[in-house]
């Protein structure tokens, strides 16, 4: 199919790389994105919906008849947005919402492994103060809690001891910190080791495995600091090819094969985060939907047409993918207080303009004043990504990039793709 018109549900820097790839895939003649933000307005035709809902997104299809939707971020599909507009006939790339509490649920989501049997650490469900200190005997510290739902990144708590537990498990269960998203949680054993994103495609039976690339998701150099959405990506990563052949055998395979046969209707992206441990890896979590900022790394690796693959796998069909020798590295510029709490209206001086072959901004959280003045809009505010044909070529391009631009409290990462995995 030629011309396709494709409408991407989101706002954030994941949306604009989306927007990015399909604005390049010969197959598409049109991007729109919904609601999207100011700097992607060059690339996509943004709508402002006032909620970004089943009733407002059909009318928007029906006005403008796209022949697909790519949804990114969880909430929607988590509320289902995505079995709404397939019962329209509306072709869409995202799995449906019963699939999509691998992400809404982190009780669903070990329920889910501990049937597929995928090797993940040990856990206890609870739902109060008393349970969580009773069920922390069976665990060695630290201990990490949970919360079952969607908490954007705030719902896990790393607590060195007891008494720290009981602070984070008090805040859930009775400071209701985060609402109904804390109603519930689970303890999990501590797995030391290195973390992965493994990403795949898949139609529900059958999938195929993205570039493998790498987060930083503590706010500081050397994995300090508190956790964020991520703070910078590397890919593709090299892994050891036994290592790669049991996260296939031991991950994938099952986790594929379990949403079939428990008939969970998938079309689209799972990112698995895969914890690589002295007993062998272990997953850490799903997430039903592109990671940001992995697929700011990993769509320019393709060698093909985002748009036919993204169409095909909407359409319930498995495409085969190539790959470009290439490599990238994103770096995240966040705004002062995040991850806590992000200072907006910043003036962003210096060339946000500026792009080239191998290096350019991707928008996360920019907004512009009416005098047209660019300004931090949310927590991570630009990606600055690099090309190169190695890592440190990327990574040099990169920042580079990054350094195009500044505001007071900017924060960054100065050691992206520097951890023990090289390759
Ligand atoms: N970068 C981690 C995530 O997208 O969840």
């Amino acid at each position: 199919m030629q011309n396709l018109r494709v409408l991407v549900i989101g706002q954030g820097g994941r949306e604009h790389a989306l927007v990015k790839a399909l604005k390049g895939s010969p197959s598409v003649s049109e991007v729109h994105c919904a609601p999207g933000n100011a700097g992607m307005v060059s690339d996509a035709l943004c709508h402002s919906l006032e909620k970004v809902d089943g009733p407002r997104v059909i009318e928007l299809c029906r006005r403008l008849s796209f022949d697909l939707v790519v949804v990114g971020p969880e909430v929607p599909l988590a509320e289902g947005l995505a079995d709404e507009l397939r019962k329209e006939g509306i072709v869409v790339f995202g799995p449906s919402q019963a699939a999509a509490r691998l992400e809404a649920s982190k009780i669903f989501a070990k329920q889910f492994m501990v049937r597929a049997g995928i090797p993940t650490a040990k856990f206890s469900e609870v739902g109060s103060v008393d349970e969580t200190l009773r069920a922390a005997d069976q665990f060695t510290p630290p201990y990490v809690l949970k919360a079952d739902g969607l908490a954007a990144g705030k719902g896990v708590f790393i607590c060195d001891d007891r008494e720290e537990l009981g602070r984070a498990a008090r805040s859930l269960f009775e400071q209701r910190t985060l609402g109904a998203a804390g109603e519930r949680a689970i303890l999990e054993q501590h797995q030391p080791g290195w973390e992965l994103s493994y990403l795949i495609l898949t139609n529900g039976e059958a999938y195929e495995a993205l570039p493998l690339a790498q987060d930083h998701k503590r706010l500081l150099d050397g994995n300090e600091g508190p956790n964020t959405g991520g703070m910078g990506t590397v890919a593709p990563l090299m892994i050891d090819a036994g290592l790669d052949a049991q996260i296939r055998e031991k991950v994938l395979d099952p986790s594929v094969a379990t949403l079939k046969s428990m008939g969970l209707l998938y079309r689209g992206v799972l990112f698995i985060g895969v914890m690589v441990t002295q007993e062998g890896p272990k997953v850490l979590e799903y997430n039903v939907r592109f990671g940001d900022p992995e697929t700011q790394v990993i769509l320019p690796l393709m060698d093909g047409d985002w748009g036919q693959v993204m169409l095909a796998v909407a359409k319930g069909e498995m495409p085969r993918l190539k790959w470009r020798p290439l490599h990238l590295a994103c770096v995240v510029l966040a705004a002062e207080g995040y991850p806590e709490q992000s200072k907006t209206g910043v003036p962003i001086q210096g060339e946000i303009g500026y792009q080239s072959a191998s290096s350019y901004f991707l928008h996360a959280g920019t907004r512009r004043s009416q005098e047209g003045q660019w300004q931090t809009g949310g927590g991570r505010v630009l990606n600055a990504v690099g090309l190169g044909s190695s890592r440190s070529e990327a990574l040099h391009n990169a920042y580079m990039q990054a350094a195009k631009v500044s505001w007071p409290g900017l924060q960054k990462r100065s050691d992206i793709g520097q951890g023990e995995v090289e390759s």
